[in-house]
């Protein structure tokens, strides 16, 4: 018999979707001592909160969070509310003692990342943020071979998430569905929203991040603000590319838009090592592209590895080798990393001070876009 895992979900929105499915599932494929349960959503219109709740099977429903924060029935917190919100909700959370998980980026901004990761580490509850790319088999392929040594030496990490949704300069900024667009929701642009996905995945595939050097543009200026009504500056990066340096020596170029126009969620990385070079593409994402200069010469060259084997990350809980799987399949194995870990009493990754190393990496970026200089991103200290 299962034990149960009490959810209380914050937002229903994109993310709220996505988490639900992955609670629904979870069980169902993977063999684990803990058994989500849906036992509330969270969102601040009832009677789209009540539709959601019906279609997923929420037990009950809240319209504030601080009441759903405080009640004893709901083991874990799950936030996938706006960027704003994280912070104030993660905080309330961990002083109730529940287990959180959060939605990316961790906050608004470094300094309000740290004291969520104080917060949360003093009161010692299970913790993670949704960074669900790590959870991509592909991408978590990627990871063993790097580990096994097999890239040898990395000289290069490339990598870019291209959208093209922003364009017209008629969309309005702010309120729901393009809160993204104002700065004081969203924290940054696409550096947070975006850059925030590759620089989680670089940290984790390639190490810490040393310096940056970055630029940013904002090329519409002004928009109509959904809530005022006004026309107002725009003050989000509508794009960011910055240069880096880790810390194994290895240079990297990051590129993030909203104006590369035919691209809608074009997430696509490559790793150069001495002795094989890696490349990922989100647009398909079930192929990993591996180069292996130690093959026998006539042969050499990019192989494209169809990830559906058993023998994949992942792999064994899905079906016969194959056939593959998609984006929604990232969170299933997400929270069922997470269960895992508690299980065995583990910490699950990406923690909370994970997604602060992220959040320092966004910070310095948006810093040296503004000094035109190269910058430090400071070591995690609490
Ligand atoms: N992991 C990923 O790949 C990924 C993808 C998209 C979004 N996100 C992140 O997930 C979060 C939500 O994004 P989304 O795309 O789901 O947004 P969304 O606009 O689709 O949904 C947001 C939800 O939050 C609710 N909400 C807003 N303020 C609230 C409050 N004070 N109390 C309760 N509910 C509130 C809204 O009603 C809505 O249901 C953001 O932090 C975003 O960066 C992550």
């Amino acid at each position: 018999m299962k034990k149960p895992l009490r959810i209380g979900l914050v937002g229903y929105g994109f993310m709220g979707r996505t988490h639900s499915n992955a609670f629904r599932k979870v069980g169902n494929f993977f063999d684990l001592e803990y058994e989500p349960v849906l036992q509330a959503i969270c969102a601040r219109d009832a009677a789209k909160a009540q539709a959601f709740a019906d279609n997923w099977g929420y037990q009950s429903i809240e319209t504030d969070w601080r009441k759903l924060v405080e009640r004893k029935d709901i083991d874990l917190i799950d936030i996938g509310s706006p960027n704003n919100t994280h912070a104030e909700i993660a905080i309330a959370a961990a002083k109730a003692g529940k287990m959180i998980l959060c939605e990316k980026p961790l906050s608004m901004d470094g300094k309000e990342g740290a004291k969520m990761v104080k917060a949360i580490e003093k009161a010692g509850v299970a913790n993670m943020v949704w960074y669900n790319y790590r959870r991509v088999p592909a991408v978590a392929l990627a990871k063993q071979l790097i580990d096994e040594g097999k890239l040898g030496r990395i000289f290069h990490y490339r990598a870019k998430f291209l959208q093209d949704w922003t364009i017209s300069k008629d969309l309005p900024q702010g309120g729901t569905g393009l809160w993204r667009l104002d700065a004081k929701v969203a924290g940054s642009g696409v550096t947070g929203d975006l850059l925030a996905h590759c620089i989680d995945t670089a940290l984790w595939l390639n190490g810490r991040m040393t310096t940056v050097n970055a630029m940013t543009e904002t090329f519409v200026k002004e928009r109509k603000h959904t809530l005022t009504g006004k026309v107002q500056k725009v003050e989000i990066d509508d794009a960011c590319a910055f240069l880096a340096k880790f810390d194994n020596g290895s240079l990297a170029t990051f590129e993030s838009t909203r104006y590369a126009r035919g691209h809608k969620a074009l997430y696509t990385f490559e790793i150069n090592g001495e002795n094989a070079s890696i490349a990922w593409d989100l647009h398909d994402l079930h192929r990993l592209q591996y180069f292996d200069y130690r093959d026998e010469g006539k042969l050499r060259g990019w192989r494209s590895i169809h990830i559906s084997d058993s023998d994949h990350p992942y792999m064994k809980n899905w079906w016969v080798p194959g056939l593959q799987i998609g984006y929604e399949h990232t969170f299933v194995h997400q929270i069922a990393d997470f269960i895992q870990a508690i299980s065995k009493g583990e910490k699950p990754c990406p923690s909370f001070r994970d997604a602060l190393d992220t959040q320092y990496v966004c910070d310095a970026v948006l810093k040296s876009a503004k000094t035109q200089k190269w910058e430090k991103v400071p070591k995690t200290k609490l």
